[in-house]
């Protein structure tokens, strides 16, 4: 529901990927908090319009604008709805991204080449997109800006595989460890306009993309092992964080990853010594 808390009064927040999971869980919770959102998807409009009505019916503001993110034309269009319909952007969440496994011996071209084009490329056309809106806006701005504030902030989805080499997913692993150096590369250069640049690197999500897993009581199960918290996280948890580090309370964090995983990036095979 919308209220009381309304953080992201009249802020513009674009969600790529947004039509189900932790882009989904994101877009509520802007809307939740005031925020006019723009609601990405590229293949399911049926869910994206489920998304819209939710937020709509909560009394949010959101429209849906369909984008393939690893396409330029589509995310110059992508922004350039959201500018027409909302007037600016001030938050990117640059979350779209997929899987697409297979063991490094089987794995296609193909493969491969889809999930860096949708993952790596999709980030970078988002991101640019993103920090040239933000320079622009700035530039015909009626006012000086006096404010110590930042001026634009770009989040984005990383995973803890971009530390976590995973096997049978080589093509994934390397986008998100792409996206580390991409991420911090961007948030130095973007820095001295007043952009702040940070990323999420979530852990076990219970979303769409891992069914799979958490659906099989057995594979769950060993799943567990690899999360000392002992539960699987929700989108919710990773939205929370996307909301804090989008919000002015974490104005002096840039370049940052941070891992919303329940301890999945602390060895957990070394608890008992090894
Ligand atoms: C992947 C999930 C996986 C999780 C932890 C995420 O980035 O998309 O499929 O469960 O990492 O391994």
């Amino acid at each position: 529901m919308i209220g009381p808390d309304l953080k992201f009064k009249d802020q513009v927040v674009i969600v790529t990927g947004s039509s189900s999971g932790i882009g989904k869980a994101c877009a509520v919770h802007f809307a939740n908090h005031g925020a006019k959102v723009v609601i990405n998807y590229n293949s399911n409009a049926h869910e994206g319009m489920q998304v819209l009505d939710e937020i709509v019916s909560n009394g949010g503001s959101a429209i849906l604008v369909k984008a393939d993110v690893s396409r330029e034309d589509d995310v110059k269009a992508l922004f350039a709805e959201a500018v027409s319909r909302y007037g600016k952007v001030d938050v990117l969440v640059s979350n779209a991204g997929l899987q697409k496994d297979s063991s490094f011996l089987e794995m296609t071209l193909e493969q491969w080449q889809k999930v860096i084009d949708v993952n790596l490329t999709g980030q970078f056309l988002c991101c640019r997109e993103a920090a040239r809106q933000f320079v622009k806006q700035q530039e015909n701005a009626q006012e000086v800006n006096h404010s110590e504030l930042s001026i634009g902030k770009i989040i984005l989805m990383s995973s803890v595989h971009d530390v976590i080499p995973w096997a049978g997913h080589v093509n994934y692993a390397a986008s998100k460890g792409g996206i580390m150096m991409f991420m911090k590369s961007i948030s130095q250069e973007l820095a001295p306009h007043k952009i702040r640049v940070n990323s999420v690197s979530p852990g076990a999500i219970k979303t769409p993309i891992n069914k799979e897993v958490w659906s099989d009581p057995d594979k769950y199960k060993g799943l567990l092992q690899l999360i000392p918290y002992k539960r699987i996280g929700t989108p919710e948890d990773v939205a929370k964080a996307v909301a804090w580090l989008s919000s002015d309370d974490s104005d002096y964090v840039n370049g940052e990853t941070l891992y919303i995983d329940g301890g999945m990036t602390l060895y957990p095979e070394f608890a008992d010594n090894g």
